[in-house]
């Protein structure tokens, strides 16, 4: 079921994914979302917030439970993040009409808009929007590098940006979220299982650093006159490496603007965009805290996201590690990405992830990857859990 989803959005030089939400590829991915529900007798809905909804069964009766996970991906991300738990999802319900399940409570399969924050910086936009943690103003002023906004995007795609925010009807339909995700981590290696289940997320955000200078010539201004935005952003790389390993924690700066980005000219500003999580939400952010005040006050220092810690539903999580794993339960593993499980988790919505094995570890980056068996354990492990969850 990935395989025809392998092109859509695929840079061929690298084997990544440029799939930005609202993009073309984007909209290609909701093409085939809407056709793998029509294919299944699903009811398809898009919620005011461009999040689909393929139910089976009718959600106003009574609370659903959900599964699914996103199709936007990173910039040069892999195949796996998002669309395995989209996929299996799907797969899953196909097991059920097998095993000829007759649900008594509606099940729906989720795909949730933007959930990387790749294009306008904050991530889970689909589901903060959802929730109401994040509010329209906001989102809808957010521009992307090319200075557009997300409500010209959504315009563009044919939506109506103007209907974004809260949206408690549609979240009350979900009863119960269960999100499969390969893993972002080697924990299950370790353990030689090929499905786990989440215990918590760790707390993490992103903050955007400006530092300002003054653009001059390479070749002819002194360097005793030189006002150089990089050299403070220097430092600040580092200083974040030192902090966050006294600390306890991880900070990446994945993220730089130069500008105006000549060769030949010293930059009058440079935007780095700081991302810090860990397990301790107070070193995280002392962390950040202390970076500013390292910079002495130079850059302008903007908090773009914040996740607080998420600690999953501990009874559905205990009930999912028996499903899954009989009388051997799956391991129970916290992480340190951020999903939509967790943006609805802490709005009270009882939630839940599966892991799915990740050979190497790695994510965020064209050579993610995950064995099939290990895939078909994941999509088995969710419908043994759906038919658990279901009655
Ligand atoms: C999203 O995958 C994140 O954890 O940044
Ligand atoms: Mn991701
Ligand atoms: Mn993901
Ligand atoms: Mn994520």
């Amino acid at each position: 079921m990935l395989e025809p989803l392998a092109h859509i959005g695929r840079d061929p030089a690298t084997g990544g994914y440029l799939r930005d939400a609202w993009s073309d590829a984007d909209l290609e991915l909701r093409e085939w979302f809407a056709g793998e529900a029509a294919r299944r007798g699903l009811d398809l809905r898009e919620d005011r917030n461009g999040n689909l909804w393929a139910w089976w069964g009718d959600p106003s009766r009574r609370p659903g439970v959900v599964t699914g996970s996103h199709l936007d991906s990173v910039r040069q991300g892999g195949a796996f993040d998002g669309p395995l738990g989209v996929v299996s999802a799907f797969a899953a319900l196909d097991i059920l009409k097998n095993r000829e399940i007759v649900p008594d409570r509606p099940l729906g399969v989720v795909c949730f808009t933007d959930e990387e924050g790749a294009r306008f910086g904050v991530p889970c936009m689909g589901s903060r929007l959802l929730t109401g943690v994040l509010g329209s103003d906001r989102a809808l002023g957010l521009t992307d590098d090319d200075g557009a906004t997300l409500a010209e995007v959504m315009t563009r795609a044919g939506r109506r940006p103007y209907d974004v925010g809260r949206d408690d009807e549609t979240l009350a339909t979900v009863g119960t979220f269960v999100e499969l995700h390969v893993e972002q981590g080697r924990a299950l290696v370790d353990h030689d299982r090929p499905v786990g289940v989440a215990s918590a997320i760790w707390p993490h955000g992103r903050w955007r650093f400006d530092f300002r200078g003054r653009a001059d010539h390479a070749g002819t201004t002194r360097l005793a006159d030189r006002d150089d935005p990089m050299l403070p952003f220097a430092r600040v790389v580092l200083a974040a490496r030192e902090a966050a390993e006294r600390r306890g924690v991880v900070a990446t700066v994945g993220k730089v603007r130069v500008s105006p980005g000549n060769a030949n000219a010293i930059p009058g500003l440079v935007s780095a965009w700081l991302d810090v999580r860990g397990a301790d939400e107070r070193a995280v952010r002392e962390l950040v805290a202390e970076l500013a005040r390292f910079s002495g006050g130079g850059p302008d220092v903007r908090e773009e996201s914040w996740t607080p810690t998420v600690d999953f539903d501990a009874a559905l999580r205990d009930r999912l590690a028996k499903v899954v794993g009989g009388d051997t339960p799956a391991p129970v593993l916290p992480t340190g990405a951020g999903h939509d499980a967790g943006i609805l988790a802490a709005a009270g919505v009882p939630s839940a992830m599966l892991f799915v094995r990740n050979p190497t570890g790695v994510s965020h980056s064209p050579d993610e990857h995950a064995e099939r068996a290990d895939c078909e354990a994941g999509v088995v492990a969710l419908a043994d859990v759906l038919e658990d969850l279901c009655r």
